[in-house]
């Protein structure tokens, strides 16, 4: 099948009348028409002549003319010679191809010679006859028609404003007859007219649900097909720790809070008890920078010492997340039960326990009669929580500026349960975190009264808290995003 209706072709082709005569003397093959198409191509202008002729020849009123040179009732008709010049001639399979064309051509031709003859009829019984065998007609071509295109043609063909069959119809029967046959050839006509609009619009709709559903079938989606499958992530070791850590202490009442990464040197140190040449700050060496710190420049000159202004101290990336204690405090009144997140900075030489960035998460909780039972509670549940039920923990004196007392909390080495081995070095015991009771001078710089108040304070290392529950050797490889480290978290 061709790729269009062969019936459009007609349409768009308009051909000189004298030439049809030439075309029909040849043989189709001569004419190029060495395919499907071509054939199609030729029986169109064919066709397009013959509308041309009876257009003329009606407006004219030489109805005989064409008559003579179209009918099949007369010998040697157009007709005639495209069967015995075209369709005869024609090689196989195409001339039985030409042969439904030449069909399809004559039923074309028959139906407007009927139509446009004076109607020989002088009973009302032969009028009906005679719109019956249009009728037939039409049935016979509309069910020949497949496409929107085809009924397109059809449509124009029979109810053409200017020379639709209809339209002939009317001119050449009704309005020529004699007064006792046009009650009923008007009638005839308007019911044919009837089932020609009826019939057309059915079939219209039927071909229109027809390509609808084609049109669906084609869209369909299979949802049968394998899906594209994309390999799952997983979340990064680190973010799972933070997301544990959270879980435990949001259980216990606390919430979550961030901070800045970049700090100045008041809340990093000077708040937290740690004055400019106090030797704490040794271990802390960080990154400086000369960027503005507009905000709490602005709201602090005296306390925050006029960063960004000419000779006003560095601002520095935060070495712990210890300054948020400072700013939480400042903001709100007791109680005061926080965690804090982050990542901090240290000058430190990047090799298996090193990096100039890590994670810590910050832990504060200040209130009436807090006390260190509340302290060590509070720590041998999050340690057991955290590393399973079985773990124990000791405390072991230590020293913060900023805690008093100061403590590191260990707990039994998670790998030998406590009979020693490499990673606890024998010991049976591992460092865990540094913790303690807030020290009352840190009470001083945000104006609580430390004489009402206490409270403890941890800085939990979230790359070393890992590192404990998975066994992971080397610091760096939380960074590097080898798949192949990552995918053993997933
Ligand atoms: N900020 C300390 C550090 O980074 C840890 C810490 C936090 C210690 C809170 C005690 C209380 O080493």
């Amino acid at each position: 099948m061709t790729q269009f209706s062969r019936r459009s072709l007609r349409t768009a082709l308009e051909l000189p009348m004298d030439t049809i005569d030439d075309l029909i003397a040849r043989p189709l093959v001569d004419l190029g028409a060495t395919d499907t198409v071509g054939v199609s191509v030729s029986f169109a202008q064919a066709e397009a002549a013959f509308v041309a002729e009876l257009g003329r020849a009606s407006k004219e009123g030489r109805w005989e003319d064409i008559s003579d040179r179209w009918s099949p009732l007369r010998g040697h008709c157009i007709l005639d010679r495209i069967d015995r010049n075209w369709v005869q001639s024609a090689p196989a399979p195409l001339n039985q191809f030409a042969q439904v064309e030449l069909q399809r051509l004559r039923a074309f031709v028959n139906i407007r010679l009927f139509a446009s003859a004076p109607l020989q009829a002088e009973t009302a019984d032969l009028v009906e006859g005679a719109f019956k065998n249009l009728r037939i007609a039409f049935d016979k071509e509309i069910a020949g028609c497949t496409d929107a295109i085809d009924l397109g043609v059809s449509t124009t063909a029979w109810l053409g404003r200017t020379s639709g069959i209809i339209k002939l119809v009317t001119d050449n029967w009704l309005k020529p007859a004699k007064p006792e046959l046009k009650r009923a050839i008007g009638q005839a006509l308007n019911a044919l007219k009837a089932h020609v609009e009826a019939v057309l619009e059915e079939r219209r709709a039927a071909i229109q649900a027809t390509a609808d559903q084609a049109a669906l079938a084609r869209e369909r989606e299979d949802l049968s097909l394998a899906g594209v499958v994309r390999p799952l992530g997983s979340r990064h070791p680190l973010r799972q720790t933070f997301e544990e850590i959270e879980r435990i202490f949001l259980s216990l009442g606390y919430s979550v809070v961030a901070g800045p990464e970049m700090e100045t040197p008041y809340y990093n140190f000077e708040a937290l008890n740690i004055p400019e040449h106090h030797p704490a700050r040794d271990n802390m060496d960080t990154f400086y920078m000369a960027a503005p710190f507009a905000n709490d420049a602005q709201r602090k000159p005296s306390r925050g010492g006029a960063q960004g202004k000419p000779g006003a101290p560095p601002l520095l990336l935060r070495t712990h997340t210890s300054p948020m204690q400072v700013r939480t405090m400042e903001k709100q009144q007791p109680p005061v039960r926080i965690i804090v997140p982050g990542k901090v900075y240290r000058r430190d030489n990047p090799d298996a326990t090193h990096g100039f960035m890590f994670h810590q998460i910050e832990g504060l909780a200040v209130d009436t009669d807090i006390t260190f039972c509340d302290f060590k509670g509070t720590v041998e549940y999050f340690v057991r929580e955290f590393l399973g039920p079985k773990v124990k923990t000791r405390l072991r004196p230590s020293y913060f500026p900023f805690t008093e007392p100061s403590v590191e909390v260990d707990a039994t080495c998670v790998f030998c349960g406590g009979k020693g081995c490499n990673v606890c070095k024998q010991s049976g015991w591992i460092e865990l975190f540094g913790a303690g009771m807030v020290d009352p001078a840190v009470y001083g710089f945000v104006n609580y009264d430390p004489k009402k108040y206490s409270g403890f304070a941890f800085g939990l290392g979230v790359e070393r808290l890992t590192q404990l529950k998975y066994n992971i050797n080397d610091l760096q490889l939380y960074f590097q995003n080898d798949v192949r480290f990552l995918r053993q978290f997933a």
